[in-house]
């Protein structure tokens, strides 16, 4: 990382007061939240949305969330709302989970995609909260990186990616959850006997939303591919990245390292395999921490000017569907077999 880049950090750092004041001028401002860190302007100023946009190089048809600071605020945003999305608003807001109502006509179509839809999240952030008040309007925030990129968790990892393009960030730390909210789609639940489907895993597990609502989530396959959540190649990080069984680890690295392939390893125990092109680092068994740290690490690896990543594939239970998810995205542009016997600088 270079001084000049972390240099930029202080010049950029706003103030509640400060960034309430840019956003109200229809500035973009980088915010965080407990999940990663959002590009966020006021919801009802098109100019200021187009940005976002801009500023991501993002399609136009995927959908921004709406961030409000109280569940009073659903009803300005929202229309028909199933009685399931109060006792799941009570249990998990402020908190990581989005949902997806439809729309009340005045919603702009840039923040929807040209959908009849609208996702909402109270964020569990003491300075989102805090902007959420002072602002009184809703916040649209996707994540604060480019599309399809690694989401930041840090107020460096926007200002290295995004810093020359925005109007300033509010440093809230390192976030504490780490990977993107869970994704719940409430807009098909007309009756409640037709049940919500979950867009994209996050920390809030499917049994956690199934204990809350006292009913089996639908499973069936999400038709619309407006979720990047849902595009199969995403939360791409720049160095290929495998993800592999504990069993098979160990004998792939040897062979890459033979190929003299430079690897990044991360894993829960040392390799017996000490090499000079083998940059190892320890995950966790724990899937909280697993997540907080994993999109740290994907840039770290990307730093580290590795040919390639083996990521050991975590066993777990629900609790792990989020960070499997984007583990399986991240890698999914990658295919095994295309790094056997050939080096990557074959690759097209
Ligand atoms: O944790 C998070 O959700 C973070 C923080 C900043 O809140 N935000 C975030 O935003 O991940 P973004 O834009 O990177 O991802 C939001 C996802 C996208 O997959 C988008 O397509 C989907 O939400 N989405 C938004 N509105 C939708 C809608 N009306 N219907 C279906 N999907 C929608
Ligand atoms: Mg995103």
């Amino acid at each position: 990382m270079s001084s000049q880049i972390s240099d930029s950090l202080p010049q950029l750092k706003l103030t509640i007061e400060e960034a309430a004041q840019k956003i109200t001028q229809g500035g973009v401002v980088a915010i965080p939240t407990e999940t990663v860190y959002g590009l966020a302007a006021d919801a009802s100023q098109p100019e200021a949305l187009k940005r976002i946009f801009s500023i991501k190089a993002r399609p136009a048809d995927h959908p921004l969330i709406v961030h409000i600071g109280s569940i009073d605020q659903i009803k300005d945003w929202a229309r028909d709302i199933p009685e399931m999305l109060w006792p799941l608003a009570k249990r998990f807001w402020p908190g990581p989970l989005t949902v997806i109502l439809k729309k009340q006509p005045h919603v702009s179509e840039i923040i929807t995609g040209g959908q009849d839809t609208i996702a909402l999240r109270i964020p569990n952030h003491p300075k989102a909260l805090q902007l959420l008040v002072a602002l009184k309007c809703g916040l649209a925030a996707p994540s604060a990186n480019s599309f399809g990129r690694v989401s930041p968790t840090s107020a460096q990892h926007v200002i290295d990616e995004l810093g020359d393009d925005i109007d300033g960030i509010v440093d809230g730390g390192d976030c504490t959850v780490g990977i993107e909210s869970t994704i719940l789609d409430l807009s098909v639940v007309k009756t409640n006997s037709e049940m919500p489907k979950i867009l994209r895993p996050g920390q809030i597990c499917q049994q956690a939303i199934q204990d809350c609502i006292g009913s089996t989530l639908s499973t069936a396959r999400q038709q619309t591919t407006r979720a990047p959540g849902m595009l199969k190649a995403h939360y791409a990080p720049q160095t290929p990245l495998l993800l592999l069984k504990k069993s098979v680890l160990e004998s792939q690295l040897k062979d890459y390292l033979a190929q003299g392939l430079k690897v990044n390893l991360w894993s829960v125990s040392r390799p017996i395999i000490e090499h000079d092109n083998l940059f190892w680092q320890q995950s966790s068994v724990d899937s909280g921490e697993f997540a907080r740290k994993l999109y740290h690490q994907l840039r770290l690896f990307d730093s580290s000017q590795a040919d390639i990543t083996l990521i050991q594939r975590p066993q777990g239970l629900s609790d792990w569907e989020g960070v499997l998810d984007r583990l399986e995205r991240a890698g999914a542009s990658f295919s095994q077999d295309i790094w056997l016997n050939k080096s990557p600088k074959e690759q097209s």
